[in-house]
């Protein structure tokens, strides 16, 4: 969607607006996902997860997050893999609004990345972008996100990787919808229960890997696994759980399996 200035500006002060009333200063990340979090909602585990196959590689992984906006999902990674990079098209989104760009972010179009990666995270990439090919050309393991229906350049398989695992988590707009529902909107309580049974799970997590990759980028994630704590957690990850999208659990309208349960291929 390539950000206009003004439209940012207007975004930035509808953000102001719903800060002085905001019932949880953890809502604005679903609320506000461009500025304040991410199009895909994540957990600690999901950023072990990555860490984790990222480290399959080496022990201090080159690694890339494509289209990285401001970086929220970029700095929780960094916590765990330090050299970790962000690389995002669109400068005005630092400098028409006066946020500090870090220097972990660089501004350039992914159609030139010219230099190999241990992995490249691509998350929640807009229709019509397709830059597959030459994130393809710089690594062997890519973790995508993408929202189930929309973004569909995000599947790596014709580009010589294989699906080693998926794993589903609600997009910003499911958890927005009960947010809104739940604290910003007059309603009995039983039509908001009615209507929360309607709710969706859209966000794919899908882990491509080269065939020479494939088996130890498969052990990596099977041994993070064995040993997740979705314990250790987040300060927002309360927000899911009053909302309905626990760990493990699976969603009265979408019988597929629990959210956040990896599924290999
Ligand atoms: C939908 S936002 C997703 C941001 C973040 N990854 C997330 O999931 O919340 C897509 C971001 O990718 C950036 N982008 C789009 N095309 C790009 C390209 N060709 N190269 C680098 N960044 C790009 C956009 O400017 C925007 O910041």
């Amino acid at each position: 969607m390539p950000f206009v200035t003004d439209d940012l500006r207007r975004a930035a002060s509808s953000l102001s607006q719903f800060r002085r009333n905001a019932v949880s200063p953890h809502h604005e990340r679903f609320s506000f996902p461009f500025f304040s979090g991410t199009y895909f909602s994540y957990r600690k585990i999901d950023v072990l997860r990555v860490a984790a196959i990222a480290k399959a590689a080496s022990d201090s992984p080159s690694y890339l997050d494509v289209g990285c906006g401001y970086g929220d999902f970029l700095k929780r990674i960094r916590e765990h893999v330090k050299n970790a990079e962000g690389l995002e098209k669109d400068a005005g989104i630092f400098y028409g609004l006066g946020v500090e760009k870090p220097d972990y972010i660089r501004i350039a179009d992914a159609h030139w990345i010219d230099k190999k990666y241990d992995m490249v995270f691509v998350g929640w990439m807009e229709p019509g972008q397709d830059f597959r090919d030459p994130v393809a050309k710089n690594t062997d393991v890519i973790v995508t996100t993408l929202d189930q229906g929309i973004s569909l350049a995000a599947e790596f398989d014709g580009h010589g990787f294989g699906r080693v695992a998926r794993w589903r988590t609600p997009s910003w707009e499911d958890v927005n919808t009960e947010v809104m529902n739940r604290y910003y909107t007059k309603m009995p309580d039983e039509r908001r229960k009615e209507l929360a049974k309607m709710r969706g799970v859209h966000n794919l997590w899908y882990v491509y890997a080269r065939p020479s990759a494939a088996s130890r980028v498969r052990k990596a994630l099977e041994a993070q696994l064995a040993g997740e704590d979705p314990r250790d957690r987040y300060g927002f990850e309360e927000v899911l759980d009053e909302c309905g999208f626990g760990y493990l659990q699976t969603l009265e309208s979408d019988a597929r399996e629990p959210l956040w349960r990896v599924s290999f291929d």
